[in-house]
């Protein structure tokens, strides 16, 4: 069984240790989260594939990790200061600020394609009240982005942004590679990085936050190029999330209408997925045309012209951007991977996560934590396990140094543990390892217990490891 709530998901990751509610013991900060140590492990393990995957694998592509904070220009020039914008509504009441398009779709009026004069007209006409129940004021523009001031002063001069997206880091970087590198068009640049949006309605978890981290690639093409490039990296985005276990099923790609599209696009693509709250935007691709590297050229007086090494006429490139938000990837990840299942008559909780990605690779236990002889020989194979020396390769690839050592409570409980944190092997040293050297690895998801002897795990032979 699969269909699991966000609650069920918010409530396993704080209680072993996934995500934790921002500042929480002050109440919490709306809009963030923390990912704890197991949390860090997934992170670091889906933006490790996807790296490789998108940058490492390639010869097309250039890996940068630009400042957050950038010059307020780059933010004039990106449109950004006038149009990064949400359409908001005031509780005449309480003051509290709410989505426009939010409050109709709730209350069964599509907002797509809508101005805001006419999700004015529509909230007077439908006489929609605030979730307070209170009368609501006048439709209205909000920017995104969090101000700062940089330095001591705190003048108009000084004024920065938190970037709300970490596309503008390559924008202004596409001189210093082209420069650098002499790299040929068709070529991309990405990065891996955060990004901020004071969202007014933060919601469903690390679904829609404040501080979110963003994975994303500007692939210059020439102009003639950009439809042949947009339909491939399509492909390789939805390659790319079957790659991590997703379900096709539940993967739909969705062409976004003109009116509903960023200001700087002329065709967007936005990946959705069933979420357990419904199908929402996991990854989006759009063709950005000329828009930034022009805006920039204009603005900076620095030339974003590409000149083709064969000698044909120089052109500032289009560019198509495929780009995925690592929160909601996480949030897919976990909520295709929670299984609850039957075993032995009992119920589990397991977490069906692709070996690759799962936070802890393998547990070892002794059986029982109070004979000296086995937690002395199940130390020793922890140790092995953890920090595999050079002769023992298949260890080193396959666990990675993520071992844990496990002799809480009684064997049945660990098991149960590892399950729902979704390690997929659990090894125990118990007495027959004492008079022959093999141990029993458990399999997360079937349950099956094999005999290796410790030999044969040092050199991964004798079982099968996964495949997934
Ligand atoms: N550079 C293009 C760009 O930023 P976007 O559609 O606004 O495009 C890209 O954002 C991705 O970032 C989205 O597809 C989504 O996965 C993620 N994202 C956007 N806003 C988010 C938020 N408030 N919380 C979590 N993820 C968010």
């Amino acid at each position: 069984m699969s269909n699991v709530s966000l609650e069920d998901i918010v409530s396993l990751c704080k209680r072993r240790g996934f995500i934790y509610q921002g500042s929480e013991i002050y109440g919490g900060l709306a809009g963030t989260w923390d990912y704890g140590p197991l949390g860090v492990a997934l992170k670091r393990n889906i933006t490790r594939e996807w790296w490789k995957f998108f940058v490492e694998d390639r010869d097309d592509m250039y890996g940068i990790d630009a400042a957050i904070l950038m010059n307020q220009n780059v933010w004039k020039a990106s449109g950004h200061v006038g149009g990064f914008h949400d359409p908001l509504v005031e509780d005449l009441k309480t003051k509290k600020r709410y989505r426009a398009d939010h409050l109709l779709e709730e209350n069964g009026v599509s907002p797509v394609g809508m101005t805001l004069e006419q999700m004015d007209f529509a909230i007077r006409e439908h006489k929609l009240k605030s979730p307070e129940g209170n009368g609501l004021g006048e439709v209205r523009q909000f920017n995104m982005m969090f101000k700062t001031h940089v330095g001591a002063t705190a003048d108009e001069a000084s004024v920065s942004y938190l970037r709300p997206e970490t596309a503008q880091g390559m924008f202004v970087n596409f001189r210093n590679v082209v420069d650098s590198f002499y790299p040929d068009v068709p070529f991309g640049m990405g990065q891996i990085g955060k990004a901020f949006r004071n969202e007014i309605a933060p919601r469903d978890f690390v679904f829609r936050v404040r501080e979110l981290e963003q994975m994303e690639i500007e692939y210059f093409v020439h102009p003639e190029q950009w439809q042949e490039k947009f339909e491939y990296w399509l492909g390789q985005q939805k390659q790319f999330l079957l790659s991590l276990g997703l379900p096709e099923e539940k993967i739909h790609q969705v062409e976004i209408p003109a009116e509903d599209r960023a200001h700087y696009s002329k065709r967007s693509v936005d990946t959705e997925f069933d979420f357990p709250f419904g199908q929402k935007e996991l990854t989006g691709l759009a063709y950005r045309t000329d828009y930034d590297l022009m805006r920039h050229q204009e603005a900076s007086g620095k030339s974003m012209e590409y000149r083709p090494k064969d000698g044909s006429a120089p052109f500032v490139p289009h560019c198509v951007e495929p780009t995925f938000g690592l929160d909601r990837l996480i949030l897919a990840v976990i909520s295709t991977s929670y299984i609850v299942d039957e075993l032995n008559g009992e119920k589990r909780t397991v977490l069906k996560l692709p070996a690759r990605l799962a936070p802890v690779k393998c547990a070892v236990s002794p059986l029982l934590k109070n004979k000296p002889e086995l937690v002395a020989k199940a130390r020793e194979v922890y140790r092995m396990l953890k920090n595999p020396t050079a002769d023992m390769p298949g260890p080193q690839m396959l666990y990675q140094g993520a071992v844990v050592w496990d002799d809480n409570g009684n064997v049945g409980k660990r098991y149960r543990r590892q399950d729902e944190i979704g390690t997929p092997q659990c090894i125990t040293i118990d007495f027959q390892t004492l008079e022959d050297d093999t141990v029993t690895i458990r399999d997360r998801d079937t349950a099956k217990q094999t005999r290796v002897s410790i030999d044969n795990l040092k050199r991964m032979s004798g079982f099968i490891a996964w495949e997934k």
